[in-house]
């Protein structure tokens, strides 16, 4: 933990400028810098950095953040190892927050792990390139096996001598203790007290973890007969967690981020002949089946996945369960099917990058209809089969979090099954209904708090006033944020024209932000969606602070653009400086004038998206008391929901008034 004050220090230091040259070179434009975008591929410029605002935005692919979360999307770092890295380079003195003895032990422990793991794989490495049995065995095995010597330096590829101890006798000579070589797996000891080489006389795969420290290792055998395990691993430790780790995405993680796409194979030589072959965003789950750690380590980096399955029925068949994992974490999952008996590892021994390249291109296909069409191929004409079949796609698209691939799939599969869509849909909408009251969300009701899913209350007739924001609760949080954060330091006139002051008496009028604050707080409202709730928390402490503040020059905007939470600093940056403006349509009319103006537009959009917003909350509350009513007895607590349902109604009418008045 890096403390407060420390973190504070750091972003007053960094020059986004400054720390974005490192990586990018920029060009002043004007007061801006610009670039070409180093997250995605353009010819164009469209990366701009902004010194005075101290943030960065691409207007091509939407990433925006400040320098702290440049570094981090841009080397993959963790937050705290950005931080660290512009710390570094301002020559601030990084203070970690006190640690507790144990905490400290533990760290302690843990390094003296990692610091004797670093020590085998130097020793593997020296042994494969610098003994003649590694050079004889170990290299000879990896030549053979088409191996370039770039991929055995970029992996780290190494041997252990085949004399039992070797490495052992090594590291305690090097002084390294026994405790740690005995923790970290890399050696066993026997009962007579000596200690032994878990790895002797196998090739060494190491496994790093996200930041490149090696963490662990895969030994491979050399020996054919089937008796000997052909892998071995290091066992689970403070170190090594196998389920959060996937092997290669440390070497994948740069090339996963631009292809906006990481494969996903099974083993060590998998990974390491399809980077020979040009294809770097690969990673293996290691032969295991996928965590659920795992696909969200993925989605830090991208949200598609593209797995590669050799062509053996049963081997696919077992997996696909364990694909439902990576859609329900939201992720889109594409398969390729490799020709029969061929790894990814032969197949891309024999083609060019090129080549394999295109030929995942030309067969990958949705995971869905994949499983639709395998299973159908499978229930021919028999009845049972054919409900199972249907049973278990509704079951797979049941778990994908957002509704509109949803129903994409739920219309591709209709068309595939031949079944018709609305029954499709209505089993899905069932299936997600079964799973839907877990424990955590009848505790939600048992709060009386609001439930998330899709409103069947249809949406009230009207056009986002700032495009490309919807109405969803979400949306709404969110376009309400955009207008504290733009201008919620500006001066608007929001009487409605019955209420404005007669002429010669002075206008009053309010802040955007008073006007917003106020209005939610007269109904006990606060943001709480995603990062929208952080920020509002933020923004309603800067304005007690500032009361009254009017210009932008006074008001610490630092604060929301150097939040401690690195995504919300990216959401603010993102509508601070989208592109969007206020739009001019019919609905801004106003008095028979059509208004243009940011401010006019403002004193309709921002009243219109607070009013809307409550719209939406009270909907959801009716939609919850009424799911409450389903399957209950007629009884006093019917009659209390009743009730409830009424009087919300009621206030809803109220505020639909007072909104349609906002159209007009
Ligand atoms: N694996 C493992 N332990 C085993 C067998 C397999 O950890 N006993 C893991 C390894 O990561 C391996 C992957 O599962 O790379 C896939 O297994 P397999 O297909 O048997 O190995 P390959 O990678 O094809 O290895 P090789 O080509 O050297 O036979
Ligand atoms: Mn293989």
């Amino acid at each position: 933990m890096i403390d407060r004050t420390t973190v504070d220090r750091i972003y007053a230091a960094a020059n986004i400028v400054e720390v974005v040259n490192d990586f990018v070179t920029l060009r002043k434009k004007g007061v801006n810098y610009q670039a070409c975008c180093p997250f995605h591929n353009e010819k164009t410029p469209s990366f701009v950095v902004s010194p005075s605002k101290g943030v960065f935005k691409c207007f091509g692919c939407g990433k925006g953040g400040n320098a702290v979360t440049f570094v981090m999307e841009h080397e993959n770092m963790a937050y705290h190892e950005a931080l660290k890295y512009v710390a570094h380079k301002y020559g601030i003195e990084v203070r970690e927050r006190e640690m507790t003895p144990e905490d400290k032990k533990q760290n302690d422990d843990r390094e003296s792990m990692m610091v004797v793991g670093s020590f085998a794989a130097d020793f593997f490495r020296d042994t494969l390139h610098n003994t003649s049995e590694g050079q004889n065995v170990g290299l000879g095995y990896f030549r053979e096996r088409g191996i370039a010597d770039t991929m055995i330096e970029r992996f780290g590829l190494g041997f252990c001598p085949a004399a039992g101890d070797a490495l052992s006798k090594a590291a305690l000579t090097a002084g390294y203790r026994e405790e740690f070589l005995v923790r970290t797996g890399l050696s066993i000891k026997r009962d007579t007290g000596t200690l032994y080489d878990r790895f002797a006389g196998r090739v060494i795969f190491p496994i790093h973890g996200v930041s490149g420290r090696v963490i662990a290792f895969g030994g491979r055998t050399l020996r054919t007969d089937k008796k000997v395990a052909k892998y071995v691993n290091s066992p689970e430790s403070e170190i090594y967690h196998k389920s959060n780790i996937l092997y290669g995405l440390y070497q994948a993680k740069r090339a996963i981020s631009q292809h906006d796409c990481c494969i996903l194979v099974e083993g060590y030589t998998d990974v390491i002949s399809m980077h020979q072959s040009g294809i770097e965003h690969v990673v293996a789950s290691s032969g295991t089946s996928l965590t659920t750690e795992q696909v969200k380590l993925i989605g830090r980096f991208t949200k598609n996945v593209t797995v590669i399955y050799d062509g053996d029925p049963a081997g696919i068949k077992a997996s696909l369960r364990g694909i439902d994992m990576i859609l329900k974490e939201g992720l889109n999952v594409r398969v390729v099917l490799l020709p029969d008996g061929a790894d990814p590892d032969s197949f891309a021994n024999t083609r060019s990058a090129s080549q394999l390249q295109d030929y995942i291109t030309e067969n990958e296909q949705d995971f869905i209809s994949f499983k639709a069409k395998l299973l159908l191929a499978d229930a021919q004409n028999d009845p049972l089969k054919r409900a199972a079949l249907i049973t278990d796609v509704v079951e797979s698209i049941a778990v994908i979090p957002e509704a509109i691939p949803r129903s994409v799939y739920i219309r591709e599969c209709a068309r595939l099954l031949s079944v018709d869509e609305g029954l499709l849909q209505q089993e899905v909408r069932r299936k997600r209904r079964d799973t839907r009251f877990s424990d955590e969300e009848r505790e939600f009701i048992r709060k009386r708090e609001i439930l998330d899913h899709a409103s069947s209350v249809p949406a009230l007739p009207v056009g986002p006033p700032i495009e490309g924001y919807g109405s969803s609760v979400e949306g709404l949080e969110r376009e309400i944020v955009t207008y504290l954060l733009r201008y919620g330091r500006q001066k608007v006139d929001f009487s409605e024209p019955d209420e404005r002051p007669a002429e010669g008496e002075e206008p009053h009028p309010p802040t955007v932000a008073q006007a917003i604050i106020e209005d939610l707080q007269a109904d006990g409202l606060i943001l709480t969606r995603s990062v929208y709730g952080p920020i509002y928390t933020e923004y309603l402490a800067a304005y007690a602070e500032n009361p009254g503040c009017d210009t932008d020059d006074q008001f610490p905007m630092n604060r929301f653009t150097d939040h401690p939470d690195p995504a919300v600093c990216n959401a603010v940056v993102d509508m601070m400086m989208r592109g969007e403006t206020l739009r001019a349509s019919k609905l801004w009319e106003r008095n028979d004038i059509v208004v243009y103006s940011e401010a006019d537009n403002l004193a309709i959009a921002v009243p219109r998206a607070v009013t809307l917003y409550k719209t939406k909350i009270i909907e959801r509350m009716i939609e919850e008391l009424r799911a409450r009513l389903i399957g209950i007895e007629f009884g006093p607590a019917v009659a209390e929901i009743m009730r409830k349902i009424d009087l919300l109604n009621e206030t809803r009418r109220k505020i639909s008034t007072r909104y349609s008045r906002i159209q007009l």
